[in-house]
């Protein structure tokens, strides 16, 4: 090699790492803000004071939230509304009606129970998201949200949804649950090879100062019951699948509270989760309380969830949303099954028929000088009209005490 060619190599490399840096440079500020990246500082995720915990009045009350199918906010159109409010109506209706709530109610937690977002009316799942849940967050409420089947039908899938809603501000949702009961496990942060995305658990503490203050006396379980699927080349929804109960029995397997003052066993359970099963059809010629409008739009498959639920002997109901113009609850084999009502103003409902909410309360018993554990669990809803009107309020479950007294 003659010195001329290495000298011309030599001036061709400076050349090209010129043009490497200058081309890095103009990325940098002509179009990285269109990237997102951006410098400002970090923020963490606000978290809520945890555990979950009965109030000093022996309370713990929950604000269900069914179907609010958001879209774009003031953009996105009201459904099924009288024409007379169709004009003045979107997804601010629905904003609206859930800060309502929150201030009516004061709830402790938030059940998002699905289709909070309805994927085909928003460029941004994100976006829709943060504006969706907004008022728990504005109220420092924690909140639990599990997924429908229209919530992945836009920008993010079902695990980016999870994650995404785990990591909102005072959420308490979780991706799913630790891989097993090993605590090396868990701790490096692996979850259980389990169907879907939402599968968690939430515990609830006693009341402040009792004697129940460090121990779990209300359990609650969130649960993916998919979206679609096809089964023997037919479409159907999503069901809770065999890996899901699995996780379910252990749980309540483990029992982590052999005596929580006023009974044996695991402290009463509540279930949440979007898509009814196949039985809450039988419920038709039962008498239950509140409306039944529309047929129970479920999977063809038998989850097997209700034997479950059964077996565990704790869980006390299971709330649902999926079929907005039912709000009833029936009981199944001692379980109590509970739509919570259409929410959503963009969501199919009926005009003239008031969106609503659930709100479920456990109460605690009172021994000689402080709570105990849960006494009584109740359920009311309320509809978005001028006063808010509380209908349909029914006692769920008791303790029955007799033999300890
Ligand atoms: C929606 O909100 C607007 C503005 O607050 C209100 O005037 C209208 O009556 C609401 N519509 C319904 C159907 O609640
Ligand atoms: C609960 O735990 C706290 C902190 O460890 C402790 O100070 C308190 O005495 C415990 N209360 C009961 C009733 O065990």
């Amino acid at each position: 090699m003659s010195s001329v060619t290495v000298i011309a190599n030599w001036k061709q490399t400076v050349l090209y790492l010129i043009l490497i840096v200058s081309l890095v440079y103009v990325i940098e500020t002509l179009i990285s803000h269109k990237l997102h990246i951006n410098h400002s500082k970090i923020r963490l995720k606000r978290s809520p004071d945890l555990p979950l915990r009965f109030r000093d009045d022996g309370t713990f009350k929950i604000l269900q939230v069914a179907d609010m199918h958001y879209g774009m906010g003031s953009i996105t159109r009201c459904r099924d509304v009288l024409d007379a409010q169709f004009e003045h109506c979107s997804d601010l209706n629905t904003t609206r009606f859930l800060r309502r709530m929150i201030e009516a109610e004061k709830p402790d937690l938030i059940a998002f129970t699905g289709d909070n977002i309805f994927g085909s009316s928003t460029t941004d799942a994100a976006e829709s998201l943060v504006e969706a849940i907004g008022p728990a967050i504005e109220h420092g409420i924690p909140w639990a949200a599990v997924l429908g089947n229209h919530d992945q039908e836009s920008t993010l899938n079902r695990q980016e949804l999870m994650t995404f809603l785990s990591l909102m501000d005072f959420s308490v949702s979780q991706i799913n649950p630790p891989a097993g009961d090993d605590l090396d496990e868990a701790e490096r942060g692996e979850l259980r090879s389990i169907d879907g995305f939402g599968n968690y658990h939430l515990r609830v503490h006693g009341a402040p100062g009792s004697v129940l203050s460090n121990s779990t006396v209300f359990d609650l379980f969130f649960l993916d019951s998919g979206d679609r699927e096809s089964v023997q080349g037919r479409r159907t929804y999503g069901w809770i699948k065999e890996s899901q109960l699995r996780w379910l029995q252990d749980t309540s397997k483990q029992g982590y509270n052999q005596n929580i003052g006023n009974f044996l066993g695991n402290p009463p359970a509540l279930a949440f989760f979007h898509i009814p099963i196949l039985e809450v059809r039988d419920l038709w010629y039962t008498p239950f309380i509140g409306q039944f409008q529309e047929g129970v739009a479920c999977s063809t498959v038998q989850s097997g969830l209700l034997n479950t639920f059964v077996s565990m002997g704790n869980v006390k109901a299971a709330f649902i949303g999926h079929d907005h113009i039912n709000d009833f609850c029936g009981n199944l084999k001692g379980v109590w099954f509970c739509y919570g009502g259409g929410f959503g103003y963009h969501a199919y409902g009926r005009p003239n028929w008031h969106r609503r909410a659930r709100v479920i309360e456990a109460k605690l018993g009172k021994g000689r000088d402080s709570w105990t554990g849960v006494e009584r669990i109740r359920t009311w809803k309320r509809l978005d009209d001028e006063d808010l009107s509380k209908i349909d309020e029914q006692v769920l479950w008791e303790a029955s005490y007799s033999f300890l007294k």
